[in-house]
Parts: C-alpha cells; sequence; structure tokens
C-alpha cells in the first residue's frame, strides 16, 4: 500500500483534484488518499495556510498532490506571512523538494490550440528542471523598511551555495541521459555573482561526472527568447528558482494551454514527492466545472512515475490522456466546451 496526501487547495483546486481520485480510484486498489485543507482553504479554516499536522503528514506520505492555491480573497488583508503563497513555500521547502520538474510538451493534437504558429511548436517535448528551494525566494534579508528620507526600501537576495547548484544540475544531467542528452543551464552570469557561481559549478559538474551529455550555457534573457524562436532545440533546461518561475509560464503556452502542464517536485531518493498542476486557482472561473483537469490529472501520472513506483500506471494514464485528446476532447481553455468531469470521463474510457 502508499498513501498520497491530497491538497485540494482554492478556487478550481477541489474540481480538478476531485478527477484524480476518481482517476486513482480506477487505475488501483493500492493507494490510501488522505485529504487535507491547504493555502487559503487551510488558512479560513486553522488560521494558517500550512499547518504542522499537514506538513508532518506531507513528509510522512509517499506523494503528495497539491491543487493550485490563492485568490483575492487573500491578496488583501490577509498578513504576507499567512497568505497561501507563503504556504506553498514552507511546504516545499519543509518537503526539501529541492528540483521541480516541468516537462513541456506539445501534444501532436492540440498544436492548433497554442497562440504559436504549429511550425514553430510542433515536436516540442522539454523539460524544465528549476531549482525550488534557494535562490531569491528564499534568501536573506528580505523586507520592506523605512529610510531616514522618509523614503522606503525593499530587499530580496539571490542566493547560491555550490550544494544548491550542483544537486540541481545532477538531477538535469541524469534526466538528460534517459532523454535527448543534452541540458542547457540558463543564468545570468553576465551581470550577477550567483549567475556566475552557477555556470562554473555546473561546468565543472559536467567535466568531472556528465561529459557524455551535451552541456549549453545561456543567458537567461536570451533563453526567454529562445523559447518562443526556436523552442525544439530545448532538451531539458536547469535555472535557478526566479528564472525557473518565468521560464515555465513561457514554456507552457507553447503547448497551447497553462490548463495541460504538470510538475513534479523531488528532493533527495526515498523521500515524498511534491506534484501541483503549473497553473493558479482560476478564480474568475471557480465553481463552474469549466477547469481543465489534465494538468492535475498528469501531475498524478508524475506521482505515479516518481514518487509511487507504478511507471506501468503512469503510461496507461498518460498513453488515455492522450488517445482523450486525439478523440477530440477538449475543455474551454483548449477551444471546447466540455466540462472539468467530462474531461475526466474522457480519460477515464481509455483506462
Ligand atoms: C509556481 C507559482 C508559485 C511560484 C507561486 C504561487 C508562489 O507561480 O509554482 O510557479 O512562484 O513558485
Ligand atoms: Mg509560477
Amino acid at each position: 500500500m502508499s498513501s498520497l496526501l491530497l491538497l485540494p487547495g482554492d478556487g478550481i483546486g477541489p474540481e480538478v483534484t476531485a478527477e484524480v481520485r476518481r482517476v486513482a480510484e480506477r487505475l488501483t486498489n493500492d493507494l490510501v488518499i488522505e485529504e487535507r485543507p491547504f493555502g487559503g482553504a487551510s488558512y479560513d479554516a486553522y488560521g494558517t495556510p500550512l499547518t504542522d499536522e499537514t506538513l508532518a503528514a506531507a513528509k510522512a506520505s509517499d506523494a503528495v498532490l497539491k491543487g493550485p492555491i490563492g485568490g483575492p480573497k487573500w491578496d488583501g488583508a490577509t498578513q504576507r506571512h499567512l497568505r497561501p503563497e507563503a504556504g506553498l513555500l514552507a511546504l516545499r521547502a519543509g518537503m526539501e523538494v529541492f528540483a521541480n520538474l516541468r516537462p513541456a510538451i506539445c501534444f501532436e493534437s492540440l498544436a492548433d490550440a497554442s497562440t504559436l504558429k504549429r511550425e514553430v511548436i510542433e515536436g516540442v517535448d522539454m523539460m524544465i528542471v528549476r531549482e525550488l528551494t534557494g535562490g531569491v525566494y528564499f534568501g536573506q534579508p528580505r523586507g520592506i523598511e523605512a529610510m531616514p528620507d522618509g523614503g522606503r526600501r525593499g530587499v530580496d537576495t539571490q542566493v547560491y551555495t555550490t550544494h544548491e547548484i550542483e544537486r540541481v544540475a545532477r538531477v538535469a544531467f541524469e534526466l538528460a541521459r534517459g532523454r535527448r542528452n543534452k541540458v542547457t543551464s540558463a543564468e545570468k552570469s553576465n551581470v550577477m555573482e550567483t549567475g556566475l557561481l552557477w555556470r562554473e559549478v555546473v561546468t565543472e559538474l559536467h567535466a568531472r561526472d556528465y561529459a557524455d551529455v551535451t552541456l549549453e550555457h545561456m543567458l537567461a534573457d536570451n533563453t526567454a527568447m529562445q523559447l518562443v524562436r526556436a523552442p525544439r532545440q530545448f532538451d531539458v533546461i536547469v535555472t535557478d528558482n526566479l528564472f525557473g518561475d518565468i521560464l515555465s509560464d513561457e514554456a507552457a503556452q507553447l503547448t497551447g494551454s497553462l490548463g495541460m502542464l504538470p510538475s513534479a517536485s523531488l528532493g533527495a531518493p526515498g523521500k515524498p514527492g511534491l506534484f501541483e498542476p503549473i497553473h493558479g486557482s482560476a478564480p474568475d472561473i471557480a465553481g463552474r466545472g469549466w477547469a481543465n483537469p489534465l494538468s492535475t490529472i498528469l501531475s498524478f501520472e508524475m506521482a505515479l512515475r516518481w514518487s509511487l513506483g507504478r511507471p506501468d500506471l503512469a503510461d496507461r494514464l498518460s498513453g488515455a490522456v492522450k488517445a482523450a485528446l486525439d478523440g477530440g476532447a477538449r475543455t474551454r481553455d483548449l477551444g471546447g466546451s466540455m466540462s472539468t468531469t467530462e474531461m475526466a470521463d474522457a480519460v477515464l474510457a481509455g483506462l
């Protein structure tokens, strides 16, 4: 028996994660699913976006599947350290999931759903490996302080150690070996000290342990441009927390819809992974049954593959998703009219 902690989250989160439950129940009797409020829902219930009990449950499970979090309800009045986003950062840090895998794959049948031309995005199949527990998201000092002249000063700190860079780069090189054997390392070594260190550490690790993999260094701004100019050139991209946040949203749009993309966040081998769709909680359509559940269903697929030791079930599930899309299943974000449940039904039909 394996255990999955399900954190439905906010907005469309409960709708899309409910479909994962149905998919999981169809696929296996070997999974115990526990559910807990998280993000804004947890704040409303317990006054904090992540309770100690939920973090302990996350660490004790085999995998955590989390829906999107946040929304206007918690934007204004809620203290910053109690906002849903703070809960997410605390969960990532608490679970020590330092490598965030964000695949961007252009499904053939969706090539016309993107805002980019078919000939540019056809065949895109890349994996962004985003460092997730360091960098400017966590660096100290940070804060907004008053200055003597009456103005204010906002400070964020970008900081990386060799250890943090090396362990995430290792994940990228290992992944590349099972793919097209190429890693693009994106940073701003032309202006940032952390960028320079990043380039040095990746270069050295490559020479020492991964000389068989093709390594390319690319400035992060150029990477943003190359992603829309010629995205097929990329296999694995490894980058820091902030650049990875930005580049992965950009890569998502290459695939047609943000509603399609899953992610896996992994820590040390044997530790539970955290799986989440990369889209937000879409408060504007929450409760209407319109949301595309595929990003969350594919996040479950990644959980089966990376944390639950069931690549066989993962293959079946990704096959069923592809079949549903090939068969014309489309939610509104993909230009169709199916409801969340109808899209999940189409996947279930393929299982
Ligand atoms: C993401 C999101 C989060 C991030 C937010 C919600 C804190 O944008 O997972 O990409 O910035 O990491
Ligand atoms: Mg983001």
